[in-house]
C-alpha cells in the first residue's frame, strides 16, 4: 500500500464515502436549506457552485485535510518560487511567471515585441490571413482562446489553425489563401516535432510555389518558439521569432508567444486582459484557505470521486458555442499532465489518477450523449460552463435555461412510477462554473483554475504533473516506422501485427 492510501486522511475519507453514498443530492439538500449558498465560491468574475456534490460539510473537511496532509499550500509555493518541482527533466514550471505583476525582463520584452509585431500585421493591408501551424500545447489554447473571443475579432486577419500531419489539414487551411497575403506562424516549444515541422516545410512550398523561387518569404514567417536557431534555419527573421523558455510546459504555454493568435485576432489589450485574469486567479489560488479555493475545491472534489465512488471519467460541457474547444484544450491539459501510473519516486500507485476528461458544447450534446448521463449506469461528474451576458437575447436566456435544466435533472432526477425506462434517478453530481462575461478577463481566470486545479490533483497524487514521457515515445516509434513505411526495409524485426499492417499499408493496387 502506498503512503498515500494508508495515510489516515484517506482512511478517513473512505469510512465517510459510505456514510455519503447512502444519502442522495436531493436529501442534502432537503436537509440544509443554505446548501446552495454554502457551497458556493467566487473570485473575480468566476462563481463555482458545488452544491450539487455528494458532499456534506464532513466531506470537504476531510478532503482539505487530504489536501494539508499532501502539503499542497507548500508545493504551491515552491512552483511559485520557481523550484525544479518537473523532477523527471530538472525544470521549473513558471507559466505563472509569464502573467506576473514584476514579470521578468525578457518575458516583458517579449510581451513588448509581440505587441509591436501585432500592431505592424494589423497596420499591413496586405496581409490578410494568418496561419498557425502547432500541435499539443502550441495549438489548442491559441485555437481555443480565439474561439472563445471571436466576439473581439479584427475583420483583420483571419485566424487559420493547422495541427494535424495528414496534408489534408493544411491543404483545407489554405484552401482560398493567396501565398502573397498570407503569414505563417510556426508554433513550437521544441521545433523538432514532426507534424509542425511537415507543416512547416510544405508552408513554405506553397509559398515558394506561389510567390517564386527568388522572393523574400520572411514577411511571410514568424514563430513562437524555445529554439531560436531552429526558426532561424526555417528562413524565420529574428525580430519575428518570440522566444519561449523551458521552464514553460507546452499545454501551459498560450500565455506566451505562444498566444500570438489571440493577440492578432482579438487585439494585444485582450491578450494583456486575459494574463490579468490569469494574475487574479494566480492570486486567488495562492493566498486563500484550501475550503474556500476555488481551483483546490474542484481538484479535491473530482478526487472525491475518481479515487472514492470510482469514476472514470468527467464531462466538460460548455453552454456557448464560442467555447467549443474548451474540452479538447482540457483533455491536453488534464490528461497529459495527470495520466500517470507512478509517483514521483518511481512507484507505481495503487490509485487512479486522471480520469478521461471529454465533452462537447451543450445544448448539442444534449441530443447526443445527456442520455447516458441521465439514465445510464456510469458515474459521470460534470462541469458545466455558463456565461452571464450583460444584455441577454432571448436565445441566450434558452441556453442558460438548458444548462440549469440539465445540472438540476442530473441532480434531481424525475420519478416515472410504473414507468422504470422514463425514470431519471438524479443523484449525479455536476459543477457549475458561471463567467461574470465571456471576456478576456474571465477567461483568463477560467483557464488559471483548471491549470491549478490540475497541479492540486498532482500534488496530492504525487505525480510529477509537468512532464509527457508517455507521448515522447510515441513519437520516436514514428520517427523509426515512416521508413519502413516507405520503403519496407528494416520491417522484420517489428512485431508481427505491425509488421503486417505495414504490409498491407504498402500494398499498390
Ligand atoms: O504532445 C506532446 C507534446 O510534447 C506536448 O506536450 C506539446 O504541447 C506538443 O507535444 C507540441 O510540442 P512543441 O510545442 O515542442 O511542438
Amino acid at each position: 500500500m502506498s503512503a498515500l492510501t494508508r495515510s489516515a486522511a484517506w482512511q478517513a475519507l473512505a469510512a465517510h464515502q459510505k456514510k455519503i453514498a447512502a444519502t442522495s443530492i436531493s436529501a442534502l439538500f432537503a436537509a440544509d436549506p443554505s446548501r446552495a449558498e454554502r457551497y458556493s465560491l467566487a473570485a473575480g468574475g468566476i462563481s463555482l457552485d458545488y452544491s450539487k456534490h455528494l458532499i456534506d460539510a464532513e466531506s470537504m473537511r476531510l478532503l482539505a485535510a487530504l489536501a494539508a496532509q499532501a502539503q499542497v499550500p507548500e508545493w504551491t509555493g515552491r512552483m511559485f518560487a520557481g523550484d525544479p518541482i518537473n523532477n523527471t527533466e530538472g525544470r521549473a514550471v513558471l507559466h505563472v511567471a509569464l502573467r506576473a505583476r514584476d514579470a521578468r525582463a525578457e518575458v516583458r520584452e517579449t510581451r513588448e515585441r509581440m505587441r509591436r509585431f501585432v500592431d505592424e500585421v494589423h497596420g499591413d493591408a496586405g496581409i490578410t490571413d494568418v496561419v498557425n501551424i502547432g500541435i499539443g500545447g502550441s495549438d489548442l489554447g491559441p485555437r481555443m482562446l480565439t474561439r472563445a473571443l471571436r466576439r473581439l475579432s479584427k475583420p483583420r486577419p483571419r485566424m487559420h489553425f493547422v495541427s494535424n500531419i495528414d496534408a489534408g489539414d493544411l491543404d483545407a487551411a489554405l484552401a482560398g489563401l493567396a501565398p502573397a497575403t498570407t503569414l505563417f506562424i510556426i508554433a513550437s516549444k521544441t521545433f523538432t516535432t514532426a507534424e509542425t515541422m511537415e507543416n512547416a516545410a510544405r508552408a513554405r512550398a506553397w509559398l515558394t510555389s506561389g510567390l517564386g523561387r527568388s522572393a523574400d518569404l520572411s514577411r511571410h514567417l514568424a514563430a513562437a518558439t524555445a529554439n531560436v536557431a531552429g526558426a532561424a534555419a526555417l528562413g524565420v527573421r529574428p525580430e519575428r521569432v518570440f522566444p519561449l523558455w523551458d521552464w514553460v510546459g507546452g499545454r501551459y504555454s498560450v500565455w506566451s508567444a505562444v498566444g500570438l493568435p489571440v493577440a492578432l485576432s482579438a487585439g494585444m489589450d485582450a491578450f494583456d486582459e486575459l494574463l490579468e485574469g490569469a494574475r487574479a486567479m494566480d492570486e486567488h489560488f495562492r493566498t486563500t484557505s484550501l475550503e474556500r479555493n476555488i481551483p483546490a475545491v474542484l481538484a479535491l472534489l473530482e478526487i472525491w470521486y475518481v479515487n472514492f465512488f470510482g469514476a472514470q471519467t468527467r464531462a466538460v460541457i460548455p453552454y456557448n458555442e464560442d467555447l467549443r474547444e474548451l474540452p479538447a484544450y482540457l483533455q491536453q491539459l488534464e490528461m497529459e499532465s495527470n495520466g500517470k501510473r507512478v509517483d514521483r519516486d518511481g512507484h507505481e500507485v495503487d490509485y487512479d489518477t486522471a480520469p478521461v476528461v471529454w465533452g462537447a458544447s451543450g445544448t448539442p450534446s444534449q441530443h447526443s450523449f445527456h442520455q447516458l448521463l441521465h439514465q445510464g449506469t456510469r458515474l459521470v461528474p460534470v462541469d458545466f460552463i455558463v456565461a452571464r451576458e450583460s444584455n441577454p437575447s432571448e436565445a441566450q436566456l434558452a441556453l442558460a435555461a438548458n444548462a440549469l435544466a440539465q445540472s438540476a435533472a442530473l441532480a434531481f432526477g424525475n420519478p416515472a412510477p410504473g414507468a422504470p425506462h422514463r425514470a431519471l434517478p438524479g443523484n449525479r453530481p455536476s459543477s457549475t462554473v458561471l463567467l461574470s462575461r465571456l471576456g478576456p478577463r474571465d477567461l483568463g481566470e477560467l483557464i488559471t483554475m483548471y491549470e491549478h486545479k490540475v497541479f492540486v490533483e498532482g500534488v496530492i497524487w504525487n505525480v510529477n504533473s509537468f512532464d509527457q514521457w508517455g507521448v515522447e515515445h510515441g513519437k520516436s516509434l514514428a520517427r523509426t516506422l515512416s521508413p519502413q513505411l516507405l520503403d519496407g526495409r528494416g520491417a522484420g524485426d517489428l512485431d508481427s501485427s505491425t509488421r503486417a499492417l505495414i504490409e498491407r499499408l504498402r500494398k499498390r493496387d
